[in-house]
């Protein structure tokens, strides 16, 4: 199976942000869809992306022409399908430039990942051992802590956000000491758009010796990952937010520090050994992949990073400030519209309130004008609860999306508003 792109680079001479939708769009079947009979605008990509035809037909692909159980057998299907399943590993490692695609683990996507590393990091801490979160953290990297902090007694320091939603990372190393186990971080804010620091804070958690865990389900999508460069211990992402297949996800983790991590999940594969007195565990990746694997989710995955490669992701990001700035402008224009997060580098994503009118019945009257957005808390509650709110409507963007769509937007919530208020 052919899993690599095939088709030319879109980064050569002449490729210019604004060119970028009109390029992609005909690969994306969903966004010739309707809804309420008007022509979808799709601005809940923070949830999950929408998928490029390369990445369903590699799924489909492998269904048709390859399925088998990976790492398993010796006939000719389950060969071509493990062959697939590891170059996805590659493709991955190549993705976030990790040092050996030993050092990537397929999970089902961020938050298995945390899960994961809660459980296997948190085996021998001890009441009083702290885990560092921000307040901007989604549920996915909050609760999992809590999970060992009701088993252990550890303790869980917050790093606390600004009104603008940046990071006070001034604070980060008085939370830094003998007791500090692990910072643990999102890159990219589901809410705020917010991009952190993650170079900068890897440098004052390592100068405390305390390893960082990255978040990255938001970043993925909109830049290069360099896992090296950044330097962060361990990095996880979902597959289904950066256009590929859902229930895949990626953690990569240093070898050394995989290596000293226990089993996750027992079951086939993740063995060298097994009798009833005492099993031995294999090395990393395969210790942490137990059972029959989402082969065609990884291949699926593998395309959708093919796909990117054909991107020119400079432009494609100089393209989403673009949306990124019609929109906040728009908004602001509009008055009576609060935005939260107001960092200087954000990803593509504008929470927002408009005076007088509930998150929820403003999402609803925006479905009515074929405009998909996210209300709610947005799996960060504690978020909601520093601004003081319960619920914002989320418009996240992708490369897809046109500035017209956002002049859609923006005309729906004023209609919506003539609604409501
Ligand atoms: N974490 C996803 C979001 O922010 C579901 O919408």
């Amino acid at each position: 199976m052919n899993i690599a792109a095939e088709r030319p680079a879109r980064n050569g001479p002449g490729w210019s942000p604004g060119a970028i939708p009109d390029a992609v769009r005909p690969d994306f079947p969903i966004l010739g869809e309707q809804v309420r009979g008007l022509p979808l605008v799709y601005f809940d990509n923070a949830a999950t992306s929408q998928k490029p035809r390369a990445v369903i037909d590699a799924v489909a692909d492998f269904y048709r022409h390859d399925c088998a159980n990976v790492h398993r057998a010796v006939h000719t299907l389950a060969e071509r399908a493990t062959l697939a399943y590891e170059a996805a590993r590659e493709r991955v490692r190549g993705f976030v430039n990790a040092a050996s695609a030993n050092e990537i683990v397929f999970l089902r996507g961020t938050t298995e990942s945390i899960n994961l590393l809660a459980h296997g990091l948190g085996r021998d801490w001890q009441a009083g051992d702290r885990v560092v979160l921000t307040a901007m953290e989604h549920h996915a990297n909050i609760v999992p802590w809590q999970l060992l902090r009701e088993r252990t007694g550890i303790e869980i320091a917050v790093l606390p956000v600004t009104e603008r939603g940046e990071l006070v990372l001034e604070a980060l190393p008085d939370l830094l000491d003998e007791r500090t186990r692990l910072v643990a971080v999102t890159h990219v804010s589901n809410v705020l758009g917010t991009i952190n620091p993650i170079a900068e804070i890897t440098r004052l958690a390592h100068a405390h010796g305390v390893p960082v865990l990255v978040d990255g389900a938001q970043a993925v999508p909109h830049m290069r990952v360099d896992v090296q460069a950044m330097d962060c211990d361990f990095y996880c992402f979902s597959g289904h937010k950066m256009f590929g297949p859902t229930g895949i996800g990626a953690l990569y983790g240093k070898a050394d520090l995989l290596a000293a991590l226990p089993p996750w999940q027992g079951g086939g594969e993740m063995i060298t050994r097994v009798t009833f007195e005492r099993t031995r565990y294999a090395a990393p990746p395969q210790r942490f992949e137990a059972g029959t694997q989402h082969a065609a989710g990884a291949i699926g995955l593998a395309a959708a990073i093919d796909y990117l490669s054909t991107l020119d992701m400079a432009a494609a990001a100089a393209h989403e400030q673009a949306l990124l700035a019609r929109a906040t402008e728009g908004m602001q224009a509009l008055g009576g519209v609060r935005i939260f997060g107001q960092a200087p580098h954000k990803a593509p994503v504008i929470s927002f309130l408009v005076e007088g009118v509930h998150a929820h019945d403003l999402g609803t009257l925006l479905d009515r004008k074929g405009v998909a957005v996210r209300t709610g808390h947005h799996c960060a509650m504690p978020l909601m609860d520093f601004y003081g709110v319960p619920a914002t409507t989320r418009a996240s963007m992708a490369f897809y999306n046109t500035l017209d769509e956002v002049d859609r937007l923006i005309e729906a919530i004023a209609y919506a508003r003539e609604v409501l208020q």
